[in-house]
Parts: C-alpha cells; structure tokens; sequence
C-alpha cells in the first residue's frame, strides 16, 4: 500500500465518529427505531411471547411513538422464518379502485405527495392481523397493552419525534395538527408528554373487532371521510377489499451464506442479488478497507444493478424480467463494464433491451433457535400525505408517489420509473423495502433491513458486504461510510462527514460527480454470532434502539 493511500485510509477511519460495541443477548434480541419499542419488545419476550408476538407488539407501539413513518395508516413488507421456509409478507399499501394510470397527470404537481390524492389503501394493520394469525403464541389483546396505555397515558416525545413533526407542520390538515400540536398548534418539546385519545380509541377497536375494528366500521369511516374531503378516492370499498399476500423470498449465495430478499413488488431483493453477485465476481473485499478503491467499485455496481430497477412492478399486474435481471449474462455484461480505475456510466435499460421470454421504517428480531423476522413499514414520506384522520389521529400515507405517475419525471426520491410500475386499481407501487434475513447451514444468523428510499437498498446491501465479506461486528458494519448510487441521476452520493477529502478527491478524479448527503438508510440489525450470543445494533444515522433478553 502507499503512503499516501494509508494515509488517507486512516484520515477516513478517524473521522468515522465514535461507535458502541453491539449490544448483547442470548435469547431474543431487537433492534428497533426507538428505545420504546424495544421496551416493550423486552416485555413481550419476557412474558414468553414468541418473535412474531414481540414484532406485533413493537408495530402497534410504533403507531403510537412514532406516527411519521409507522402509522397504521401505511404498509410495508416483512421477511419472516418462525418454521421451517423463509416467507416474504407484502402488507403494501394499494391504489384505490378510483385511480388508474391517468390519474396524475390532470392533477397539479405535487399531488402524489401531499393531500388526500397521495393516500393508498392502508396495510399494516393487516400485515401485522396476519403475522400474528399465523405465528403468533401469546393473545392478540396482550400485545396492546403497551401501545394503549401510552396512548392514552402519554409518552415523551424525543428530539426526532419534534423534529420530524414540525418540519411536515405546512402540510398538516386540521386533524394533523390536533393530534401533533398543541392548542394555538404549538409544538412540542423533547421530553414533553403527548397523549393521542383518538388513536387509543382506534387501537380498541383493532384490539377488540381484530380487522373489522380497522377496515371496516367507525374507523374506515372516518378514514374515507378524510379522504374524501380532500377530494381523494380512496373509498370503504378499497378498506374492506384490502388483502395481505405471501410471496416467495428471493434467494442468492453470499460468502457462503445464503441470503433471503424481498421479491417485487419490492426492487430490493432484485437490486441486492445482482449487486451481491457482482461484489464477489469483483472481488471488492480484497481492496483496501474504506478505501477510494473500494467505495470506487460499490458504486460502480450500484449504478448498474439499480439501472434494471425501473422495468419492475407488481407481480400481479406486469411480468417482472427477474430471471433476465439475475441472470448470468447479464451480471457478467455489467462485470465487464466496470472499469477500475474510472467511473463510466451505462446507456438507460428500455423493456426492449430484455431478452427473456417474459418515511418508513424497520425493525428486526431474532432469537436463538433462529426465529426471525425483518419488517419494514412505511408512510413513504414523513408523516405520509399530512392527512391524518379526523376523529382517530390516524396518518395516512402518501404511497401513490411510489408509481409512476408521471412518465419521465422523478419521484420525491429521484427515482425516474417505468411503465411497469403505473397506477391502477388495486395495484401496489414498486418499493425499495428490503427486509433481509440470512442463513447459514439452515438457520437464520442475521436479520437486518432499513428506511431510506432507494437508500434502504444500497444500506442493506453494504450491511451484507461490511458483516459477511468483510467481517465486521454488526454495530461497525452499521456505522461504517457508505456511498450511494441509483443510475439516475448520474451521482455518487457519499455519506455526509464521514469521508475524508483525499478519499473524495480520489473518487472525483475517477470521474465520479460526487455528493455529500445524508444517507437515510438507516440500517437496523441483529445478528447470531458463531458463539451463540446475540448481537443488535441500530445506526447512529438516527435514532433507535438495541436490546432483548
Ligand atoms: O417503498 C418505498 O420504497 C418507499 N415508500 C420508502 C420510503 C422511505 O423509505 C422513506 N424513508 N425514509
């Protein structure tokens, strides 16, 4: 190694920013986007609750703490072993019978992001009925006590709590801002106690009438009346008609593990293999650890695996090329095409090109005999659509921006999609979510996943790489710097204070057009080490929690 690359390799290390060991456990262990809810998962566990009760009672306790991106009124996906296959749970929210491919582009800009338009049909109450119908040990009604009582209790809010609600206070309508402000909507203050009546009651009725108490009923009322007096269309139709379905896992080799991903209408899972495949053709872990080098080719093949993104969509409605996307050729047409020492850029993939004959967030747990679950769950942006409903404080999402809704232009994350991925009724939007479970000799050792937009993609994927290819504890592997590249635009985002200017230098003289940003794949994960100890970690980008029993 040179002097100069030692050098900067160490100036990159030390601005790293101080890091915790794991935390540790030996029976069940959570990692979780607030200490609440690992408190409450720890309970769960400790009253014998099983891995799925304990992420049951962790989603409705998020309802409450943490409304801006785990509200009921979202969705998300979940990968989870409790037997003995690894299954993949889409709760994803759904387009309203009411809207089909033209449905943006008459409505001013915007509208798939803010307001009633932007609301899908809700689906984490009814990923976490099922979840629960399926695994679960303990009584549903147990595992609301937590989420109840600090409804109508109160809890303290945190300084991401604030932050995140007063940065969405423009969009707020007038339930949002009755449930998240105070009187004169003021806001609150870290450590100071919110109490949500209205949302108590609503977990009540969920509690009680199982989904009909969210469906159906008062509270489906009281959602499409929200809607509607924005001029949305999501209507009781949708609410009752909304179905779960269970998917099989994608599934990939890596460094002798096997590695369980999201199949679409997730593009994390596709992203992942072929980026995973290419990692090891490449040989990426033989360059020098943080190096301009390595960062150099994780990119490289983050621009291309993420160029196969937007010829996906809803398996129920388009016919997905991921047999194309992952096959061999292809990886090996994208290993050819990367260039050591300079960053080069491919020409955009077309359905044509496809030669086959066809504000969210995550939590994992795991125990020790190998029971896991990855679940991500989402509003899309902070806070969803700002529509929250009126008498039961319930945010609602804003996943219709998560289609195309307007050929040719970028969504709220720059993701420019395809055709594949167009509004129609009942549809889900195509997603980045990619809840991750690994195996090795047949049983779960890590579960791990992120929020983030396409950044949960790239998140996961250097989590994999940093525990599996490069041998770091799951809190080093957490933290480390990362880099971010989604094909279009043309730029290599790099984790904001955590490079250091020779590395940067480095990757511009390549020809990388590099960015500072903060990277919001904030990555969640608990681990089996080959000692039998439990290991949980939660990234210092945000807020969070580690612990279990
Ligand atoms: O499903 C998706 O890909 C997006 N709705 C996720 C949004 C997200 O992660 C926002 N988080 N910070």
């Amino acid at each position: 190694m040179r002097l100069g690359h030692i050098f900067s390799v160490l100036l990159l290390i030390t601005s790293v920013g101080a890091r915790a060991i794991p935390t540790e456990g030996h029976k069940l262990m959570i990692s979780a986007p607030n200490p609440y809810a690992v408190e409450v998962g720890r309970k769960i566990a400790l009253q014998g609750g099983n891995v799925v009760d304990v992420a049951v009672a962790v989603g409705l306790s998020l309802a409450v703490t943490a409304p801006y991106y785990a509200s009921l009124g979202g969705g998300g996906f979940a990968l989870v072993k409790m037997k003995d296959k690894v299954e993949a749970l889409d709760f994803r929210e759904t387009a309203p019978k009411g809207t089909d491919k033209t449905y943006f582009l008459n409505l001013p800009s915007g509208s798939s992001q803010n307001g009633a338009h932007a609301v899908a049909t809700p689906g984490f109450p009814a990923g976490l009925y099922e979840l629960h119908q399926k695994f679960g040990k303990l009584r549903w009604e147990t595992l609301f006590a937590d989420a109840l009582s600090m409804a109508k209790n109160g809890f303290a809010v945190s300084g991401a709590w604030v932050k995140e609600t007063e940065k969405e206070k423009e969009r707020f309508n007038k339930a949002g801002l009755k449930a998240f402000f105070k009187k004169d909507s003021l806001s609150y203050q870290p450590g100071e106690t919110l109490k949500q009546p209205g949302l108590e009651k609503a977990l009540t009725l969920f509690k009680t009438q199982k989904l009909k108490g969210f469906y159906e009923g008062a509270v489906a009322r009281d959602i499409v009346r929200t809607v509607e007096s924005g001029g949305g269309k999501l209507s009781l139709e949708d609410l009752k008609s909304y179905k779960v379905r269970w998917l099989k896992p994608l599934v990939t080799e890596y460094e002798g593990h096997k590695v369980y991903l999201m199949p679409p209408p997730s593009s994390g899972g596709v992203v992942i293999l072929g980026a995973l495949e290419l990692i090891e053709r490449l040989d990426v872990k033989s360059t020098a650890l943080l190096s301009a080098d390595e960062f150099h080719l994780l990119g490289e093949i983050e621009s291309r695996v993420f160029r196969g993104r937007s010829l996906l969509g809803d398996p129920d409605f388009h016919n997905n090329p991921v047999a194309f996307l992952t096959s061999d050729s292809y990886l090996m047409d994208l290993q050819k095409s990367i260039q050591p020492k300079k960053a080069t850029i491919l020409k955009p993939l077309a359905i044509e090109d496809v030669k086959e004959h066809t504000q969210t967030t995550h939590y994992s747990i795991m125990d020790s005999e190998g029971h896991a679950i990855a679940l991500t769950v989402t509003l899309n942006g902070t806070y969803g659509s700002g529509m929250v409903s009126e008498n039961y404080g319930i945010a609602l999402n804003n996943e219709m921006d998560d289609f195309t809704t307007k050929p040719g232009e970028p969504n709220m994350f720059g993701l420019i999609q395809g055709v594949g991925n167009d509004v129609s009724p009942g549809k889900r939007p195509l997603s980045s979510m990619s809840p991750t479970l690994v195996e090795k000799n047949g049983k779960v050792v890590m579960t791990l996943g992120a929020p983030g937009g396409p950044r949960i993609i790239t998140g996961v994927l250097q989590a994999l790489y940093r525990v599996l290819g490069r041998g770091m504890d799951v809190d080093a592997a957490t933290q480390a710097p990362r880099v971010h590249h989604q094909f279009l635009p043309n730029t290599l985002y790099v984790d904001q204070q955590k490079f250091s200017p020779e590395v940067l230098g480095a990757l511009r003289a390549r020809g990388h057009k590099v960015e500072e940003a903060p990277m919001m794949g904030k990555v969640y994960i608990v681990r089996l080490r080959p000692d039998g100890i439990l290991e949980a970690a939660f990234d210092s980008r945000g807020e969070g929690g580690a612990g279990g029993i």
